[in-house]
């Protein structure tokens, strides 16, 4: 029986000390694909599943990791042959099912998504639910009817995964882009993203009694609630939108009914974890065709940090803490 690498967070004494080990084949969960890891990412979910969250991960040991992207290596479902390259995200991979910071997943066939063909592994976790999730933000806002001639886009949290990629996919759809930080050193990477202007996140999450604000941009990408979301919504133009991601400063929301009945605004939530399968495949088909905008080399080189397995631990870290800029790649094989 082969054995794998795999990243294994344990829980002593109420400490959580994530490390590299070897397993076998027959530890993974009973499931329809297994499948070996290429590569995978970190999001912030992970962080806090290595962290001993029990609203994420409720038993340890346990592998986190709820992004994946590799090769079938054998498959109970008709659906799916040796060889097909495929990617998985979101459901309960990482949270409470052995997740893709491993060599080795096997999985629910109706997790499993055939990878288009307009991107390579490496590219779809380049991506990850961080990117999958910035461009469910940014479709529902283009269902909603927001265009560029409407003005600009607030993103917040843009330093994150989700916040960097949808400053990207959204400057690349022609919007002028405000990108919300709290590190204002890295307005040169954000711009270089596609940002047109940079706040410093204090002015937007600042606590105001006041019920509606100055209005200021079409439509907000929020992936940080509390007191942002609910300045955002004060501040949104005429009939303007916000699609509501994240949690990241607070999971309060304490608004008042105005900016609904006074602005008519939209307020959406977004969720990329247990959507139907068949719009996350249209998503990721998205992402691999019109919304591919050639610039993933670019993208990549701007955006990811590439570590192995080993450099996981500290990755985790810095997630948990905020200090990241952008994202990290894992490089399975190493
Ligand atoms: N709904 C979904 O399906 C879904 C999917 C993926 C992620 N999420 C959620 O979306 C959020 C962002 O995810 P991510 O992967 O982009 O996380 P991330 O890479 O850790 O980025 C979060 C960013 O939020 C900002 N931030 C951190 N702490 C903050 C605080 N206390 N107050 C205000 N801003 C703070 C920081 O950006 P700046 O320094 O630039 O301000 C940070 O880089 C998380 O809450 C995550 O759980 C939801």
């Amino acid at each position: 029986m082969e054995d794998f690498k795999a990243l294994v967070v344990t829980e002593d004494n109420g400490y959580y000390l994530p490390g590299v080990e070897r397993r076998e084949l027959q530890d993974l969960p009973p499931g329809d694909v297994l499948i070996r890891v290429s590569y995978s990412s970190i999001n912030y979910k992970d962080a806090l599943s290595a962290s001993g969250n029990k609203g994420v991960t409720r038993s340890f040991p346990h592998t986190p990791g709820i992004d994946a992207a590799g090769v079938v290596e054998s498959s109970s479902s008709p659906n799916f042959n040796k060889g097909d390259e495929v990617i998985v995200t979101g459901y309960d991979l990482g949270m409470n099912t052995w997740g893709g910071l491993s060599e080795f997943i096997r999985v629910p066939a109706n997790w499993v998504v055939n990878k288009p063909s307009g991107l390579s592994c490496r590219q779809a976790m380049v991506l990850g639910t961080a990117g999958f999730t910035a461009a469910m933000c940014v479709d529902t806002l283009l269902q909603v009817g927001i265009a560029p001639s409407q003005g600009p886009v607030l993103v917040t949290g843009a330093t994150g995964g989700v916040g960097a990629i949808a400053v990207w996919l959204l400057s690349n759809l022609g919007f002028e882009v405000t990108a919300s930080t709290g590190k204002l050193a890295a307005t040169p990477w954000l711009t270089a993203l596609g940002a047109t202007s940079v706040i410093n996140r204090d002015i937007i999450s600042e606590p105001t009694k006041k019920p509606m604000l100055k209005t200021e941009w079409a439509a907000v990408v929020d992936t940080v609630g509390g007191d942002t979301l609910s300045n955002a919504l004060k501040a949104v133009q005429y009939g303007g939108s916000v699609a509501c991601c994240g949690m990241a400063g607070s999971t309060e929301l304490n608004t008042s009914v105005f900016p609904f009945i006074i602005r008519g605004i939209n307020l959406m939530g977004v969720d990329s974890v247990e959507l139907p399968l068949e719009v996350k495949i249209d998503i990721w088909r998205m992402l691999a065709d019109e919304w591919n905008f050639k610039e993933s080399g670019v993208l990549e080189g701007l955006l990811c940090k590439s570590i192995s397995l080993y450099g996981v631990p500290d990755a985790l870290e810095t997630v948990l803490d905020g200090k990241h800029q952008g994202r990290y790649l894992v490089s399975i094989a190493g």
